[in-house]
């Protein structure tokens, strides 16, 4: 299936990564599979991702929402109410960077981890662990360790902004090479929904988050759920529609943009 996929992207129009990564010197000796293969992985890891963090920010809203209010009132102070919020605006949204990451932090996208192993024999609190052992950072615990975190279980943007708090994007040189693309893209798509948008439960009663709400897997995400988007005021709602109508919708154009992006910022795109 992912052969099918990469090779049809190879003959769409416009730059893409299969394109990129056919070219790379690094997929010359690799067989064709194989490169459909990595492609796959590297869009495991770049998009479900995103998604389901984003579907995670929806259960916050409608499970604990009592920092909605203040972030509504940053983003109308910063942007005002007769555009949507730009990338250009994230560095003065101090609160939404700190709902981003509390979004990251409240609910894991991998709740199990990621295998690592160790390359020489370390100590951790006295403990031998030898060179070559499987070490599983269970990134579940972590999240609800209540020494690191009061009230771990509470979706709280403020314990970021009164004191910095460990990521969540692995460790160590496996460390996530997504974690800049990650961050802008759900702090864009929450500023942007938040600005243009009430988000409440169906009844205005607060849904409990318990564990039977997730799916079970490596990735896991909330179950489908209800939540009412309601736009905040009649001009934002025509200014959401003028720019939806707008919005750039032509895929390959949009990938050519990128491209020439990377141009810009100095790299030298092969696809
Ligand atoms: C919601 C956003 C994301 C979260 C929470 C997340 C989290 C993680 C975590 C915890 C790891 C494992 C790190 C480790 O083993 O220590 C990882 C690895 C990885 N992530 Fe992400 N990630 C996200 C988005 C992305 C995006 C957008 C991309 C690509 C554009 C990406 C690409 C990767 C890749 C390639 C790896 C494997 C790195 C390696 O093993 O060397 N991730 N991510």
């Amino acid at each position: 299936f992912g052969l099918i996929v990469s090779n049809s992207a190879l003959k769409r129009k416009g730059w893409n990564w299969a394109k990129e990564f056919n070219k790379s010197k690094e997929a010359k000796d690799l067989a064709a599979t194989e490169v459909a293969w990595d492609l796959g992985v590297l869009c495991d890891a770049g998009v479900e991702t995103t998604q389901i963090q984003l579907q995670i920010f929806i259960l916050a809203c409608v499970a604990y929402p009592d920092w909605i209010a203040a972030a509504q009132k940053e983003l109308d102070e910063v942007v005002g109410t007769n555009r949507l919020p730009g990338f250009e605006d994230l560095s003065n949204l101090p609160y939404l960077q700190a709902v981003v990451e509390e979004n990251f932090r409240w609910r894991h996208i991998v709740p199990a981890g990621i295998p690592h192993a160790t390359t020489q024999d370390d100590f951790y609190k006295g403990y031998l662990i030898p060179k070559g052992s499987v070490v599983v950072p269970v990134f579940a615990a972590m999240r609800q360790n209540s020494s690191t975190f009061d009230s771990p279980e509470v979706f709280r943007p403020e314990r970021w902004i009164e004191k910095s708090q460990p990521s969540n994007f692995g460790y160590g040189r496996r460390v996530c090479p997504g974690r800049f693309i990650a961050r802008n893209s759900l702090a864009i798509a929450i500023a942007r929904l938040l600005w243009a948008f009430n988000i409440r439960s169906k009844d205005g009663v607060r849904i409990n988050v318990s564990e039977e709400m997730f799916t079970t897997g490596f990735v896991s995400g909330p179950k489908p759920f209800v939540a009412v988007f309601e736009p905040r005021s009649k001009e934002r709602r025509s200014l959401i529609e003028r720019e939806f109508d707008m919005a750039d919708k032509d895929v390959a154009h949009l990938l050519d943009e990128a491209r020439g992006k990377q141009i810009a910022a100095g790299l030298s795109p092969q696809g």
